[in-house]
């Protein structure tokens, strides 16, 4: 880490498990706070140990998600180690925690016992739906929070073989979720600096999702009002029913825009561009392409004009770029200020030169694996560089965090022989 660490000197009690949580107290402590990732006893995070990649070495799921944090086993459901979470949560300013519904209270530590403790805490909370939803006690996975939060409903194709609602593989139901947390938990460390006093901060993922799918909500009230919407594919030539379709690689947003193959699609699953029409740079676009005449001819003048024949439009770009690849393609549009990116593969971001100069990709050392890579710090700072550091084993700092709470070696040996920690 270089410059300061704004974070520092905040300590969290990191109770999370999975993705969700993990991601939030990551950021968190790639900031400078101090995460202790409290874990069961001979287990861990269930993440340690799937997908593995090397036997009995800490799993990238877990490595990926749990860096510059420290870990104490501790079987919060034994009266030893009850007690050594109240001293922590006496210590500490924050409590993540994404459990299943109501497993925190069956445990004991109910908001009022934390409160009781610790008036200063921030308790933090990822649940699959919201405290009073009618859902409220279902336990939630990824996926499961896409259908809830309406991104399934608008991802995918609307008729072909592979119609159907879709699931994306980016994490917005989990990571997405412990982001939209993070801001939730910076926001009551700075009320707290104004009150005093603590509070609950809980995010849902069907919440979490759901605002990164505002815009179809917006497309939800325009088709309501006028019973279609211009930018889809569908528009003009097919019927809208009454709910937000699905719209295969559409913008969806102001700029119609598409998927386009290029030279290699045919073997390569990845030689495609993304190729946005952005209503100013019409012109521009016609140069690119060759076609002056598109300037003034009125089929092509107006973003409503080119509408019906957008998919031709996309198809002369696509015929333009047949014998260029993605990155040719790309190097020819981007001098016409055309928005457009070639589609990239994890292998190709992997080995992003300018993704690792930026520490968007880092290469971090650990004690078993050797090494892994794995993705760095999405938010760049003036005065700060996050430094990833290595993923915990399993109860490496236990002995050193419970020194700290003011145990001696004797009781600390006890907990070890009782399994409590
Ligand atoms: N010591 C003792 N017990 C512990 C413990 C510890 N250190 N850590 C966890 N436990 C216990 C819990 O108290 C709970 O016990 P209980 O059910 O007897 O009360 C038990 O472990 C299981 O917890 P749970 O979170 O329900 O695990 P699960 O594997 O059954 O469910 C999820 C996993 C992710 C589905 C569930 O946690 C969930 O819905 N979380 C909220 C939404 C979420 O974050 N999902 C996304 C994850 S990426």
């Amino acid at each position: 880490m270089s410059g300061n660490k704004p974070l520092k000197g905040i300590k969290i009690i990191d109770f999370t498990h999975v993705q969700a949580g993990p991601a939030c107290t990551q950021l968190l402590a790639w900031f400078g706070a101090d995460v202790i990732k409290v874990e069961r006893p001979g287990a861990g995070d269930v993440t340690r140990s799937q997908l593995r990649d090397i036997p009995d070495a800490d799993a990238l799921y877990f490595t990926m998600l749990n860096s510059n944090k420290r870990s104490l086993t501790l079987d919060t459901k034994t009266p030893e180690g009850k007690e050594v979470l109240e001293k922590l949560i006496k210590k500490s300013d924050v409590m993540v925690e994404n459990f299943g519904p109501g497993a925190l209270d069956r445990m004991g530590f109910t908001w009022q016992r934390i409160q009781e403790l610790n008036p200063g805490m921030i308790l933090a909370s990822v649940k699959g739906f919201s405290d009073g939803h009618h859902y409220e006690d279902l336990k939630v996975y990824e996926n499961v929070a896409q259908c809830a939060g309406g991104a399934a409903s608008t991802t995918g194709w609307w008729k072909g073989e592979n119609a159907g609602p879709t699931i994306s593989a980016a994490a917005l139901g989990d990571s997405n979720t412990g982001m939209h947390l993070a801001i939730g938990i910076l926001t009551a460390i700075i009320g707290r600096q104004q009150t005093g006093k603590g509070q609950k901060v809980a995010v849902s993922m069907q919440d979490a999702v759901l605002n990164l799918c505002r815009v179809k909500m917006r497309d939800q009230l325009r088709l309501d009002k006028v019973g279609y919407l211009e930018e889809y594919p569908q528009y003009p030539h097919e019927k809208f029913g009454d709910v937000v379709p699905r719209g295969g690689n559409a913008g969806g947003g102001g700029q119609p825009g598409w998927i386009l193959k290029c030279k290699g699609w045919e073997t390569d699953p990845n030689a495609y561009i993304y190729f946005t029409i952005q209503g100013h740079a019409w012109e521009p676009i016609c140069d690119a392409l060759g076609k002056p005449e598109w300037k003034t001819d009125p089929n092509y003048t107006t973003a409503k004009a080119r509408q019906p024949h957008i998919m031709d439009i996309f198809a002369t770009i696509e015929n333009f770029i047949k014998d260029k690849t993605k990155f040719e393609a790309v190097d020819i549009f981007r001098k016409f200020d055309i928005p457009c990116a070639p589609v990239l593969s994890m292998k190709e971001l992997l080995h992003d030169k300018s993704l690792r100069a930026s520490g968007s990709i880092v290469e971090v050392p650990h004690k078993v694996r050797g090494s892994y890579w794995t993705v760095g710090s999405p938010i760049k700072f003036s005065d700060l560089k996050p430094e990833v550091t290595a993923s915990p084993l399993l109860g490496e700092h236990t002995d050193e965090v419970l020194a700290e709470l003011g145990y001696s070696k004797d009781q600390i040996g006890k907990m070890h022989s009782n399994k409590a920690v």
